[in-house]
């Protein structure tokens, strides 16, 4: 594992354009529970019977039921070791930016600033009838919101499942897998596109795949590289071996 650690952190030191594409799993340590796996569940629900324009048609009170408990817990998260060592190395050049399926927003709050946000933040609520926008700091007292221009109803201005992404950050996202030499892959079950097409994009333009994760996933056989274990110990490691030039 060390040899490992100090060849990851060698191809990242030599690397002109590295990007990071991040998934729940970076949050895992923060806690905050990821979308699949054992502790993947709310209550019996499964995201991609929650996270739809058709399930908050059909009951927005318990969409946004979800979406108050898991406000809460981003609320309460702090960023761990992971987002921490990634606006590090934003700070020294080593890595240009973050893509991220996460909408905890963590890793602004860890220092980051080159952040593309690719399913939205969890903060944002839209009005469903007149789209008026807001930001909140807390989940709403009243479930569901109602929007205060038109008395809509207010939904996470978040992508849900059948729903496009934002077209700038999307755009940006490919731009940015097109371009990097080097991809690390921290802590995303790579099945819910097109997150998952952007290490094939970095791939086919002869660029290195570095996945960090605690098992395998699909995109690991495409992957030169894999680092198995929690981000939020892997990457403060590959930091230190960054440092050290030997
Ligand atoms: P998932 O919940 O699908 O996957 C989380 C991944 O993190 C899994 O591969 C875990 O093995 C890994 N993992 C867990 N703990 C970890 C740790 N401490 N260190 C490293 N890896 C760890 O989350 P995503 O891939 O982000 O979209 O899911 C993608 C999208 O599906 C989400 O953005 C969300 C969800 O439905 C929408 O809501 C639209
Ligand atoms: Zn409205």
């Amino acid at each position: 594992m060390e040899d490992l650690l100090k060849t990851v952190a060698n191809i990242l030191r030599s690397s002109k354009n590295a990007v990071v594409l991040t998934g729940a799993g970076i949050s895992a340590e923060s806690g905050i529970p990821t979308f699949r796996g054992t502790n993947g569940l709310w209550k019996k629900y499964r995201a991609e019977d929650l996270a739809t324009p058709f399930a908050f048609q059909r009951n927005p009170r318990l969409v946004w039921e979800w979406y108050a408990w898991r406000m809460d817990l981003i609320s309460k998260a702090k960023p761990n070791p992971a987002h921490i060592t990634l606006a590090e190395m934003e700070k020294e050049g080593i890595i240009k930016a973050v893509i991220t399926q996460n909408v905890d927003g963590l890793h602004f709050r860890a220092g980051s600033k080159n952040v593309i946000e690719l399913h939205g933040n969890i903060w944002r609520i839209k009005c469903v009838n007149c789209n008026w926008k807001t930001v909140l700091n807390s989940p709403p007292s009243q479930i569901p919101p109602i929007c205060e221009k038109c008395g809509g109803l207010m939904r996470p201005d978040v992508v849900w499942f059948h729903e496009p992404l934002p077209q700038d950050a999307l755009h940006e996202a490919f731009k940015l897998a097109a371009q990097s030499d080097v991809m690390l892959i921290i802590g995303t079950s790579g099945v819910v596109q097109p997150a998952a097409s952007l290490p094939l994009i970095t791939r086919e333009h002869g660029g290195t795949l570095i996945e960090i994760n605690v098992t395998d996933t699909p995109l690991t056989p495409i992957c030169q590289y894999t680092l198995r274990g929690k981000a939020g110990e892997i990457l403060p490691k590959i930091h230190k071996h960054l440092k050290n030039t030997d």
